[in-house]
């Protein structure tokens, strides 16, 4: 049967009244995000929820050092702060870290490292809990976020004031997550056999010796430590004055209702996991776009050679002269043309094969069929990209988990690792690089996690978006929520259980022996005494 008119109009129609429903139904969304890379990464969710028609306000300071005040994809809600995470806060840090890294002797380099590290994170904790203060603090803005009425906080939970802002507005809570407070995700939720799964920072893969075993129980003890010795008390300091001391901190944090997790299975170790886990990994990737004229010639002058490009990401803005002089000294000996996205003086061994930028098209250049390398310090993002784009990876990594994603490419046969104490002796960069483009495994390897990642039914970033907004539609997501983090230690591992089974078998046991030693007593004291 043809559709009559009233049908047809209804048919033109539907798009619009489906449109409209949507705007409708646009739900209003907080977001706490940190700064950085993970901003950089997060502003593209952000922009996905606004072109679905969502109302997004975003959370920042008056220092803000990428969060951005106008923007037509959300409003921002700034707090005014003395102290804030920015290049003012890293730059110190990583200067400490990059000599530590190129001093002499190991063990003691190890031990101020980890010194260095607790600091930062000691304080980066302690600015963010200033934060949260200041807003529990100040009535009017509190007053203000109650009455708009979110549907929910979208948080990066590697730093915790979305946590408490979501609890202290009643609001359900998804983390945009593969950090949180006390060290990678995972372990606050999910099992976690210590036999199996590398702790960050102690540089081992899935499969560990006796040794290794050892090696990432000591890192597993450290990273407890620091959460909570360093970590845990000032945040559950700021729950104490505002909320009471009855409501944990660490409750907050492991009862979120949705953990989006950015890593997949084709990047990170196999392990257990939970329901209201969902894998994001790759979300920001997206096939490349045309270059810019510029960039697109000096990219076609490469011709067969081909291009490397090399980025050590938001938070690395300089290396020290001597070490990017080698650096530059390095890549004027090769056939190919490199783009090199570096801050400080210009190296005076640059060669004519390589363009200095402050910033690059990441995305569009790792698509670009003409990349051959790409020289990265191994954040999560840049090794998702070249992952997407199957492009094999020299690392250099800096800090935090850097080394830990780049081993993963390893592992693979995906990518080479230098460090920062080496990379400036004898050819090393020259030869890594060198091997990395003449050895055809490491390319074949990153193509083919390449065709793994992309072989899903929904790309990650739908994936996101649709459980962003179950969450919105059904007001959290409690239903998947495992109730382990309420339990003491000793009920998770059912020790009272066990404990009380075997109190148990041994009364059963033992209580009949000794009331048939008691009996035997009483006869023989009876039999004595009827003798006398
Ligand atoms: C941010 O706010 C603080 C506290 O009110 C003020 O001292 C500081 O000057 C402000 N900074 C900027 C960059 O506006
Ligand atoms: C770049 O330098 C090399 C050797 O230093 C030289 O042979 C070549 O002509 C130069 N190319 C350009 C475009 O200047």
């Amino acid at each position: 049967m043809p559709p009559d008119g009233s049908t047809k109009i209804f048919l033109l129609l539907l798009p619009f009244v489906l449109f409209t429903l949507r705007i409708c139904h646009g739900g209003k969304i907080l977001i706490v995000p940190l700064e950085g890379s993970h901003w950089v990464y997060m502003d593209i969710m952000v922009k996905a929820l606004h072109s679905r028609g969502h109302s997004v306000d975003v959370v920042r300071t008056n220092k803000s050092w990428y969060i951005k005040d106008d923007s037509p994809h959300y409003k921002t809600i700034t707090v005014p702060v003395t102290e804030a995470f920015n290049h003012d806060f890293i730059n110190p840090i990583l200067k400490k870290i990059i000599d530590i890294e190129r001093g002499e002797s190991s063990a003691m380099s190890f031990a101020s490292l980890q010194v260095e590290m607790f600091t930062a994170m000691f304080n980066m904790h302690r600015i963010m809990c200033k934060m949260a203060t200041i807003m529990f603090q100040d009535k009017d803005l509190m007053n203000s976020l109650k009455e708009r009425k979110y549907d929910m906080v979208l948080t990066d939970p590697a730093w915790g004031a979305g946590i408490m802002l979501a609890h202290a507005l009643k609001l359900p809570l998804v983390y945009n997550v593969r950090w949180i407070t006390s060290g990678e995700g995972h372990l606050a939720i999910a099992p976690s056999p210590l036999s199996y799964i590398p702790m960050t920072g102690s540089g081992l893969s899935d499969k560990m010796s006796f040794i290794q075993r050892v090696k990432n129980l000591i890192f597993y003890v450290i990273w407890q430590a620091q959460d909570g010795f360093l970590i845990g008390p000032q945040y559950q300091a700021v729950c104490d004055e505002f909320f009471g001391p009855e409501v944990r901190y660490s409750d907050l944090l492991q009862g979120a209702d949705l953990w989006l997790m950015r890593a997949d299975f084709v990047f990170e170790f196999p392990r257990p996991t939970m329901p209201n886990v969902v894998y994001m990994g790759g979300f920001q990737c997206k096939p490349s776009e045309p270059l810019s004229g510029d960039l697109e010639e000096f990219v076609q002058s490469s011709g067969e050679h081909g291009v490397i490009i090399m980025s050590l990401g938001t938070f690395v803005s300089e290396l020290p002269a001597d070490m990017a002089n080698e650096i530059a000294a390095a890549f004027a000996k090769l056939p190919q043309k490199v783009i090199w996205r570096h801050k400080g003086d210009r190296p005076a061994t640059l060669g004519n094969n390589t363009l200095l930028v402050d910033w690059m098209p990441q995305n569009d250049l790792l698509g670009h069929p003409k990349i051959k390398l790409f020289v990265a310090h191994g954040g999560t993002n840049g090794i998702q990209e070249a992952i997407y784009h199957g492009v094999p990876v020299v690392g250099l990594p800096v800090f935090f988990d850097q080394y830990d994603n780049l081993l993963r490419l390893k592992e693979r046969g995906g990518a080479k690792i230098l460090t920062l104490a080496t990379v400036d002796k004898g050819n090393n960069f020259l030869e890594a690089i060198e091997e990395v483009l003449t050895e055809p495994s490491y390319r074949m390897n990153m193509q083919r996690l390449s065709r793994l990642h992309r072989d899903q039914p929904v790309k990650p970033m739908d994936t996101a978006l649709f459980w962003i907004e179950f969450v919105m539609r059904h007001k959290g997501a409690a239903h998947l929520r495992t109730e382990s983090y309420r339990l003491p230690w000793y009920s998770y591992h059912s020790l009272d259980v066990v404990l009380s089974f075997l109190a148990t078998v041994a009364v059963i046991t033992f209580l009949p022996l000794v009331f048939f030693r008691y009996a035997r007593l009483e006869k023989c004291i009876k039999r004595q005494t009827n003798k006398k």
